[in-house]
């Protein structure tokens, strides 16, 4: 069993695609064991990018995802890192391939709806950055 930390940003919840994004975990079995909605500040977002901070669009990034609320989510299930990225699609939208989330929805390489864990440790890092104990159902 694993676990990956996925992110509706700002551009998912300002866009009403959060029923829709949940609807394709769900449609997809792949269980949520939390969940909540949280508005970063620029050091949190940051934080949380801190592995990209030498890359050009760190600046930029970390302003989109400091404009508004995201929801945070902790993915539960077999191979579920892999299987999200999979419904995610790729990083840039027009080399995703058809009918995923990011091929449907992203607008922008930057404004691309969800975020996805890439490794188990990028998940546990990723998942304390937002979760403590308590907040993990199941
Ligand atoms: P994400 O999977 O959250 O990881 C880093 C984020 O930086 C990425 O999705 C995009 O939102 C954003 N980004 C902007 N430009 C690029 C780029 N050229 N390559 C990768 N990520 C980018």
């Amino acid at each position: 069993m694993e676990r990956t930390l996925s992110i509706i940003k700002p551009d998912g919840v300002s866009r009403g695609l959060i029923g829709e994004v949940i609807r394709r975990f769900e449609a997809n079995k792949i269980k949520i064991v939390a969940m909540k909605m949280i508005y970063m500040t620029k050091a949190q977002a940051q934080g949380f990018y801190a592995v990209h901070k030498e890359r050009p669009f760190f600046g930029s990034v970390t302003d989109f995802m400091s404009s508004g609320p995201s929801v945070v989510m902790v993915l539960e299930g077999e191979n579920v890192i892999a299987k999200n990225r999979e419904l995610m699609g790729a990083t840039d939208f027009r080399k995703a391939a058809e009918g995923t989330i990011r091929r449907d929805f992203a607008t922008d390489i930057e404004k691309n709806v969800v975020h996805g864990s890439d490794a188990p440790e990028t998940a546990a890092f990723e998942i304390s950055y937002f979760f403590n104990r308590l907040e993990i159902t199941g």
